[in-house]
């Protein structure tokens, strides 16, 4: 008999994802909604899938380098350039990973040590903490509160600021609020990085998905961060493409190849073919991000007109990302028991704030990563579920 199967005392740290718990809840229910999943409902460019399929065509499915194939590499390399100014040598300071998802582990694994304190966004993207657990570090929890937009107050950061503070993550346009952060609270960040010496993990997955007036500022490229930041991006959000888990991260030489050692043990390469497809996103016409934009901006404001319409909600218009997230308090439940009572009652499923930490308890995150008809039926279902509410 095998008495010693026991899972490591390190997962005892660590819980499932709500995200999940949520989306499972909903299995049984043929008619639900889902509300809760953070991927785009579009298909990837057709120019891209084929890049791959002809790729598979000519062998290449083989091991590819463990940093990414030559050419993605050069090409996020001009991407760089392009939208930040900044240049990234592909050969040394370029990764290519497994989503956004595996850089973030790997900053985090190769930079944190047992007791060192990593300030994270909360409520934020579930991996931040129990990436920092896993690692052996200790979540500082920076609150996001509505009164400021969501927005990550330079105040806050600097009062949790200690001796042993040595990692920030940052994250704009941000999950699961959508708040983007402006070019001079950008810039008030990265002066107190410099002035506390602490190295940023900066996850820019969204950056493409912003509306309205808003810009991205991607953080490596204010005055004196290139040298300290872990840019993380993905392929994911920009380009639909959540399955083929291709992300990637530019970084300095110390940093890269410190990940990459990781990196190689763990997963050897990115799959070879997902990464041609990628190559041929980000080289071809990029029409298609804009049109998945527009057609996300017509839904936003859907979401944040037919929510705001129902008593008892109160829904900010959010300029980045694709969630909305209303205030539920008012309904007097908890953010996880207003998720199942909208799972059993409306067949509608959105993650509850606190699955993104404590200071996501009162609102619930509504993905609008759904078509628009089906985004329209799910709010008249939530519409008259809550009717019996107030
Ligand atoms: C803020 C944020 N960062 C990173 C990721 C990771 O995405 P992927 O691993 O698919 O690139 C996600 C996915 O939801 C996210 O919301």
């Amino acid at each position: 008999m095998v008495t010693n199967l026991k899972p490591a005392e390190r997962l005892k740290r660590i819980k499932t994802s709500g995200i999940r718990r949520f989306f499972s809840l909903a299995h049984g229910l043929p008619d639900a909604i889902s509300l809760s999943l953070g991927e785009p409902d579009f298909t990837p460019p057709e120019y891209a899938l084929n890049a791959g399929w002809q790729a598979s065509k000519e062998g290449k499915t083989h091991y590819a380098p463990t940093n990414g194939i030559p050419e993605l590499r050069e090409a996020l390399a001009r991407k760089a350039h392009c939208d930040y100014g900044l240049r990234y040598d592909p050969n040394s300071e370029i990764l290519v990973t497994v989503g956004g998802t595996e850089a973030i582990f790997l900053a985090l694994m190769s930079l944190v040590n047992p007791g060192d304190e990593v300030l994270i966004p909360n409520p934020g993207f579930v991996v931040y903490e129990p990436g920092v657990v896993l690692s052996g570090g200790i979540p500082i929890s920076v609150p996001l509160f509505e009164k400021n937009d969501f927005k990550l107050s330079v105040k806050d950061v600097t009062s949790l600021i200690t001796d042993k503070s040595r990692v920030i993550i940052l994250n704009y346009p941000n999950n699961p609020t959508g708040a983007v952060l402006s070019y001079n609270e950008v810039a008030d960040l990265a002066k107190i990085a410099i002035e506390r010496d602490l190295i940023v993990i900066t996850d820019e997955v969204y950056e493409k998905i912003i509306y309205d007036d808003a810009k991205h500022y991607c953080f490596a490229a204010f005055p004196g961060m290139r040298e300290r930041t872990f840019v993380v991006n993905s392929f994911s959000k920009t380009y639909a493409m959540t399955g083929l888990r291709v992300g990637y991260v530019y970084g300095p030489k110390e940093l890269i190849s410190s990940i990459w050692l990781m990196h190689q043990y763990m997963v050897a390469c990115v799959n070879s073919l997902a990464q041609y497809v990628a190559f041929a996103a980000l080289e071809g016409p990029q029409d298609f991000v804009r049109n998945m934009v527009k057609e996300f901006d017509r839904r936003r404001h859907l979401v944040y007109k037919r929510l705001n319409e129902i008593e008892g909600f109160n829904c900010a218009l959010p300029k980045g990302a694709f969630y909305g997230f209303p205030n539920i308090k008012s309904f007097g439940m908890s953010s996880e028991g207003f998720a199942e009572f909208l799972v059993n009652k409306a067949h509608v499923t959105v993650v509850p704030g606190s699955a993104f930490g404590n200071y996501g308890e009162g609102y619930i995150r509504i993905s609008y990563a759904t078509a628009y008809k089906q985004l329209e039926e799910a709010l008249n279902r939530i519409e008259k579920a809550v009717r019996h509410l107030k």
